[in-house]
């Protein structure tokens, strides 16, 4: 029987905290539609119970909470322009589903719920960095439906006790991160094209910054979720983030150096949605969870360039 269910499964978030899990002798179970995971990122999960379906049907969400203890609730339509081209699916795959989550999660008698928030619920304020205390001021429909989400988690805390902790990430990036759709991130995609000699937009000026988040921190973090004393975490609310502001400029021009990339980048109008600057204050994180980043940004990148060189290559050698 699966103790733990991970939403988002074949995302890249999804598939590395069920690839910890597994490491650690865990009952995983996975659900995902595949309208951003893929089915690549399944394997090395083959232990994993993998169902695919939607969250948006109050059926499946009842079969895959059967017998789960613990949820690590991954699953979203994670992109900014995404939302505004489209922000009906964004609320449906968003909103829809995690309540659709909760109500099957407390029938079944799941413990915890741990959530992927999004730093985009801090909006354009300029106050640096975010500390959860500030007001939300969501400017895109992404933005708002994944802090509906947390709304409702909260709620779902106080209102029927199900246990609930809310994770607000900062830029996630790593292995695994799809670099081929228009609404990838960032990094994966410059890593990605950078690598092939391809052609990278950069969409404003460049100035811009981002707390980057390599993917590792983010598994700890939802590992210590998991395992925090109930009075301590749960119906709370924390970044989940390295603390370390950096351009997007410089960004494209560490990974210069990484890749080799002897290109410049082609500066576009800056995109409707986006937000300027985004850096977490810790302390909430730390004091709640005793969260710490255990790798840094460079370093963060470093592994994620090497990661795409070899998958790659990789697919390279399977085409020939
Ligand atoms: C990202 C996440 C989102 C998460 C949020 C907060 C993705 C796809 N989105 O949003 O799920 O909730 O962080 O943690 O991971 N840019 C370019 N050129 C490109 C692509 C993007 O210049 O080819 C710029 C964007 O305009 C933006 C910045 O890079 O200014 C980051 O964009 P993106 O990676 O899409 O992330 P966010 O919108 O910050």
């Amino acid at each position: 029987m699966a103790s733990y269910l991970v939403t988002g499964a074949a995302g890249f978030i999804g598939r590395s905290i069920a690839a910890a899990l597994l490491a650690r002798g865990e009952a995983v179970r996975g659900i995902d539609n595949f309208i951003s995971g893929r089915r690549t990122n399944l394997v090395g999960l083959e232990a994993m119970e993998f169902i695919e379906g939607d969250l948006v049907d109050p059926l499946t969400c009842a079969k895959v909470c059967q017998g789960v203890e613990i949820i690590f609730h991954e699953a979203a339509l994670a992109s900014v322009p995404r939302s505004v081209s489209d922000p009906v699916s964004t609320n449906l795959n968003c909103v829809t589903a995690t309540l659709n989550l909760l109500v099957a999660a407390r029938a079944a008698g799941v413990r915890r719920v741990i959530y992927a928030g999004s730093s985009s619920a801090y909006g354009d304020t300029p106050t640096m960095p975010k500390v959860e205390t500030m007001i939300p001021n969501p400017i895109s429909p992404y933005a708002v439906a994944k802090l509906a989400g947390e709304q409702y988690m909260r709620v779902f805390a106080r209102v029927y006790g199900l246990e609930t902790v809310v994770l607000r990430y900062f830029n996630v990036f790593g292995p695994y991160q799809d670099p081929s759709s228009h609404y990838s991130g960032v990094l994966a995609k410059f890593c990605h094209r950078m690598l092939a000699g391809e052609p990278v937009t950069i969409y404003g000026d460049g100035e811009q910054s981002r707390d980057f988040t390599y993917i590792e921190n983010v598994v700890h973090v939802n590992l210590l979720a998991a395992a925090a004393p109930v009075e301590k975490v749960s119906g709370q609310m924390m970044n989940a983030a390295t603390q370390c502001a950096i351009t997007l400029n410089k960004t494209f021009e560490i990974l210069c150096e990484l890749t080799g990339y002897k290109g410049k980048a082609t500066y576009e109008e800056a995109r409707a949605g986006d937000i300027r600057d985004s850096l977490a204050d810790l302390q909430l994180a730390k004091e709640l969870l005793d969260y710490e980043p255990t790798v840094d940004f460079r370093e963060g990148l470093r592994r994620t360039v090497e990661w795409h060189r070899m998958s790659e290559s990789v697919s390279g050698l399977e085409r020939n």
